[in-house]
This record gives C-alpha cells, sequence and structure tokens, in this order.
C-alpha cells in the first residue's frame, strides 16, 4: 500500500525524502508528493506517475528545507491525480496517510454542514479536515481529539503550519518505523526507508504519539504518559535494499534464495534436530495441538498449502488452510487445542492481521511465520518464527515464499517428533535432506538458460494451465499466482485429476500446459492427466524428477529437478516457476518489480 516519509533534521530534507520514497516506492507507485517547511512557509510539489517524476519536478525548485514529509500512493479512494495524491492540506494542517479511513462519508457530511468541502475524493484530505477542526495551536490535543472520531487504519504524519521543524505521527493498524540519528529524526512504513540511516529503529506502538524533532523522538500515549519504545536492530544493509547490478529486484532477489534459506534453516538446528528455543518457542506448544489452521493471503497462502501438506503427512494432525479474507466469514471452529498458524511477509496483511486476531479472541494458541522483525502480525502473535529473507521489494514474492517453505518443514518436523510421529534419527535424517536445500536451490539457479527460450515461447498466450497432485498441486497454485502477477497472462492452476470434471473443455492447442510431475508415488497419474492434455492440442512443458522416465512424444519441454529426496522437491520446481513468470514478463516488456494495480504490503481489508 501507499508509503510514507518524513524527516526533520540538519541535512537537506527534500533529498532525505526522495530518496526514502524511491527506496518506498514498491508499496505503491500511481503518483506521489511531498512538502516541506521553508523560509517563507510550506511548500507542496505532487506528481502522478512515478517517484523519478516527482524527482524531476523537485529539482526545479531550489528551497532549502530540513524538515518534510512524502508519500508514494496506491489508489483506494479516487482516481490517480495530483490533487488526489498526497500530502493534503487544510486549514494549518497538511498530512500524509497510509489506510483507509471507513467512516469519511460520514465524516464529510458533518464537515460539509459546517460549510468545510474537500478538493480531493480521498478518506485521506477528510482526516486532514478533521484534525483542523480541533487546532488550536496544540498538535498533540488536536490529533487525540480528531483520532476519536477516525474509524479505520492508518499511519499518519503531519505537519502544522506554525510548528515549522516538528512532525507528528500516530498509527492504528498501518505500520510506522522510527529512529533518530546525528542526522535528525526520521520516520517511515518501512526500514527500506531508513537503513541509509541506522540500522537501529523502533516501531511506533499503536494508539501513541510521536513527536519528530532534529534531536529527538518523544512519544505519548493518549494520556499524555511518555514512554520509551523498543529498539530493535535489523541484520541487512544498504545493499541489500538495492538491485545490485540486477536488472530488477525480482530477479536479484530469486537469486538471493541460498542465502536467505540458509539464514533460516541453520539457526533452527541444534545436534542435527530442529529446534526452536532461540525463537522462545517451547515444545509444549506443540504438545497439547490436535488440530492446526494455516491463514494468510496470496503467495504466503500458498506456503500454507505446501506446510499443511507437510503436517498431514508427518503427524497425522488434520490442518485446514483458509485466505486469510474468508478466515472471519467462515465463523471458525477454533477451541484452545487449536494452533492458529499465520504466514506473512510483510506482517502486517490486514486481512492475515485480522484473522489473527480473531484466533486469539477464540482461545487457539497462535504463531506466526514472519519476514519483518517487529511487524504487527508478529507482535500481536504468542509465537513467531522469524524468516531471514531480508527486504524482499519486487512485488511478486520469490525468496520469501522459500524461506516460508523451510519455516514450514521445520514446524512440521518438530511438532511430528514431538507427537512421537517420527523418531529422533528419521527427524535427524529430514533435517539432513533440508540443510542441503541452500546448495540444491544454488543449482536450480542455472536452469534459467533453459527457461527463458521457453517463456519467450508463451509471449503472445493469452491462456495457460499449471496442473499437478499433492505437493505439485499446491505448487501449482504459486506458479499461477506469480505468472498472471507480473506477466497479465490469465492462468490457472487445477489438481490434475480434477481438470477432466469441466475444465478440460478449455484446453486447445492455444492453451499450453504447465505439468509439474516431481512427486513418484503420483507420476504414473500425472503421465495419464498430461496425456489427457496432450490429445486435446495442448502444448506441454513438464517439470519432472530427475529419474523420471519421459517418453520424448509426452511434452514438448521438460525441465528436470536435480536428485532430490521427493518431499523436498518444490524448493527446487519453485525456483523453475519463478523464472517462467520472470523470463515471460520480461519478454513481454512488463515492469517486472511494479505490476499493474498490486502492491507490495496490503494493509487495507
Ligand atoms: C500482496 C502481495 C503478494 C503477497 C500477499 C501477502 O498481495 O502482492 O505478493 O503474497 O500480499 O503478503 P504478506 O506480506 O502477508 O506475505
Amino acid at each position: 500500500m501507499c508509503g510514507i516519509i518524513g524527516f526533520t533534521g540538519n541535512i537537506n530534507a527534500k533529498e532525505v525524502l526522495l530518496q526514502g520514497l524511491k527506496a518506498l516506492e514498491y508499496r505503491g507507485y500511481d503518483s506521489a508528493g511531498i512538502s516541506f517547511f521553508t523560509e517563507t512557509g510550506l511548500k507542496t510539489i505532487k506528481a502522478v506517475g512515478k517517484v523519478a517524476g516527482l524527482a524531476e519536478k523537485a529539482a526545479m525548485s531550489d528551497d532549502c528545507t530540513k524538515c518534510g514529509i512524502g508519500h508514494t500512493r496506491w489508489a483506494t479512494h479516487g482516481g490517480v491525480s495530483e490533487v488526489n495524491c498526497h500530502p493534503h492540506h487544510f486549514g494549518k494542517v497538511t498530512l500524509i496517510h497510509n489506510g483507509i479511513i471507513e467512516n469519511y462519508k460520514e465524516l464529510q457530511e458533518e464537515l460539509a454542514s459546517e460549510g468545510k468541502e474537500p478538493v480531493s475524493q480521498t478518506d485521506s484530505e477528510i482526516a486532514a479536515m478533521v484534525i483542523d477542526s480541533y487546532y488550536k495551536a496544540d498538535p498533540v490535543s488536536a490529533i487525540k481529539k480528531a483520532v476519536k472520531k477516525l474509524r479505520g487504519a492508518y499511519a499518519f504524519c503531519i505537519m502544522f503550519e506554525d510548528h515549522p521543524g516538528s512532525i507528528y505521527a500516530i498509527r492504528n493498524g498501518s505500520p510506522l518505523v522510527a529512529t533518530n540519528t546525528g542526522a535528525g529524526s526520521i520516520i517511515a512504513s518501512d526500514m527500506v526507508a531508513l537503513i541509509k540511516y541506522s540500522k537501529d529503529y523502533f516501531v511506533l506502538p499503536e494508539h501513541h504519539i510521536a513527536h519528530l524533532t532534529e534531536g529527538s523522538i518523544n512519544i505519548t500515549d493518549l494520556d499524555h504518559n511518555e514512554i520509551e519504545p523498543d529498539m530493535l536492530h535489523v541484520n541487512w544493509d544498504m545493499a541489500a535494499a538495492r538491485k545490485g547490478g540486477y536488472e530488477y529486484f525480482m530477479l536479484k532477489e530469486i537469486h538471493e534464495q541460498p542465502e536467505a534459506l540458509r539464514n533460516t534453516i541453520s539457526p533452527r538446528i541444534k545436534d542435527g534436530m530442529p529446534d526452536f528455543s532461540e525463537d522462545g518457542i517451547d515444545d509444549s506448544l506443540f504438545a497439547d495441538i490436535n488440530r492446526i489452521i494455516i491463514a494468510a493471503c496470496g503467495t504466503a497462502m500458498h506456503a500454507g498449502l505446501i506446510g499443511k501438506n507437510m503436517i498431514e503427512k508427518l503427524s497425522r494432525v488434520p490442518v485446514s488452510v483458509d485466505i486469510a479474507s474468508e478466515f472471519r466469514y467462515q465463523d471458525p471452529v477454533i477451541d484452545e487445542k487449536t494452533l492458529v498458524i499465520t504466514i506473512s511477509q510483510s506482517g502486517e496483511t490486514a486481512d492475515t492481521l485480522a484473522a489473527l486476531r480473531l484466533a486469539k479472541e477464540r482461545g487457539a494458541k497462535t504463531l506466526s511465520i514472519v519476514n519483518v522483525k517487529g511487524s504487527s502480525i508478529a507482535r500481536e502473535s504468542d509465537y513467531v518464527l522469524y524468516t531471514h529473507a531480508g527486504p524482499e521489494i519486487a512485488v511478486a514474492s520469490t525468496k520469501a515464499y522459500t524461506v516460508q517453505l523451510a519455516a514450514m518443514y521445520l514446524v512440521s518436523f518438530r511438532f511430528a517428533y514431538i507427537k512421537e510421529k517420527i523418531s529422533g534419527k528419521k527427524t535427524k535424517e529430514l533435517i539432513k535432506e533440508l540443510e542441503k536445500m541452500p546448495g540444491f536451490v544454488e543449482k536450480m539457479l542455472s536452469c534459467d538458460k533453459a527457461i527463458e527460450p521457453i517463456s519467450n515461447k508463451l509471449l503472445k498466450t493469452e491462456s495457460l494451465f499449471f496442473i499437478g497432485r499433492g505437493l505439485d498441486y499446491a505448487l501449482s497454485c504459486e506458479g499461477s499466482i506469480k505468472l498472471k502477477e507480473i506477466s497479465y497472462i490469465h492462468s490457472e492452476a487445477y489438481a490434475a485429476g480434477e481438470l477432466k470434471h469441466g475444465t478440460i473443455s478449455l484446453i486447445t492447442d492455444n492453451v499450453p500446459v504447465i505439468a509439474l510431475a516431481t512427486q513418484e508415488d503420483v507420476f504414473a497419474k500425472m503421465i495419464s492427466n498430461i496425456r489427457e492434455v496432450r490429445s486435446r492440442g495442448a502444448k506441454v512443458i513438464m517439470i519432472a524428477g530427475a529419474d523420471a522416465q519421459v517418453d520424448a512424444s509426452l511434452c514438448d519441454h521438460l525441465i528436470t529437478l536435480p536428485p532430490v529426496n521427493d518431499v523436498f522437491a518444490p524448493f527446487g520446481a519453485a525456483i523453475v516457476l519463478q523464472y517462467i513468470a520472470y523470463y515471460t514478463a520480461v519478454a513481454r516488456g512488463l515492469n517486472v518489480d511494479q505490476p499493474r494495480n498490486l502492491a507490495k504490503s496490503v494493509t487495507v481489508e
């Protein structure tokens, strides 16, 4: 969703804001704007399109500023236009907002009865108007009164015309992280905008007001009590948040998978066994559980599908996977013996967070698998298992997915061991295989040469299918979303055996099929399903295990994985699917990292 940044200090704020917005652009990229204090008052520059356009406009004026706020927008209320672009002003208030004010219509009517009309169609401008209506020279008191009236999710950075050098911030739901350094105080939607200045930061607690000045950040709760925030530290640096010579972040992140896997797996292995003691996860969490629900969105949900397969296979404990946005409406059956696992790269996805809150309300134990430290989902879960993928900038998730798989495998091994469904010896054997995954994925990375020409042939395709059984079906779902997200080719993931119950009517010689057949136990059945689509004219791209005996007439392209135990094949097949999506999007001349209409972190429901 939107990216926001505020800076006040002793260096050129315009530059800090523009660089920060560039780093945050992956969160939203339909328009951008900055406002800053100058010697003659507040000035605002806005531009529709990318941050580069805003930077060009900003370069035309030589205003000097040490304090300002900036925003990159992903439109929710009101179309893409300069007037709807943030910052929004009303009276003495200038603000930027990430989130959605649900009762903005009501508030707008109230304001209209006082003769106040907004100029934009945004809910954010209404928030500026509400704050201004309470403003009598005391920013904190106006913010406190205003937020009592606002319903919905928000992260605001606010400047008041008569308080130059000060930025105020408050949040409910939407993320904000901040830090004070020798250069000044900086606040933003996420760490990628702060990392240039500091690796130490804090998450602004919800419903607390931060007052940023050059020398400090003062935080108070809504009763005026001052609080000290908990400081966090990231172990990645600026280089991780840059493209580092790759054409796109997505390609860079595909190549970072061996290291991300190593960082996620190694710290959780002690004496050859999976071990979560450093994560503060005690075995007692697993002991009483008789049911698991996994709730997540998008790619993270697909990692959950693989996790279900692994946990059920090894532990014989039932697992269901729920799309987090549907979870609440199913009135889920949960009790204290249910473990709800939420999976999220950002840790901020609004639907996943809402699912977690409901699970807790109903008495379930909660464990989250999250990439971003200190994020809302991580903080609100009973237990958290951090994946260590580092920052993921491309909208299409790659390294975050494979480390989520690794985390799910670790959980499934420990869980099965605690439930006495697998012996210590078997657990150690599985761990040994898992430890090979960074090297295995490293080998897989060189299959790009085989995939690029295949992707070039998919260039003009309008629709295609991914099919598979078991783990391969779960992977098909991920392959399909990846392709849709960035290449805009329609595709569907189908359980291979279900195809004949209707969908096979869509198969023609213009509809290619990507068939995943990496699992020996269902290989013969997959071959039958491939023959079914083949005899209806489909071009077939087949992904199979190292030892698969494949008749040359069965497919147009065959990609074989290096030798690996079948249950670990998803780590290799995932790379093939990521490359197919990537090279197809590149061949179609699309912006791989910033696909139309999508946002990296979806903080609205
Ligand atoms: C968005 C992103 C997807 C991601 C999903 C869940 O839709 O575009 O790539 O899988 O959100 O995000 P999360 O941060 O919760 O993993």
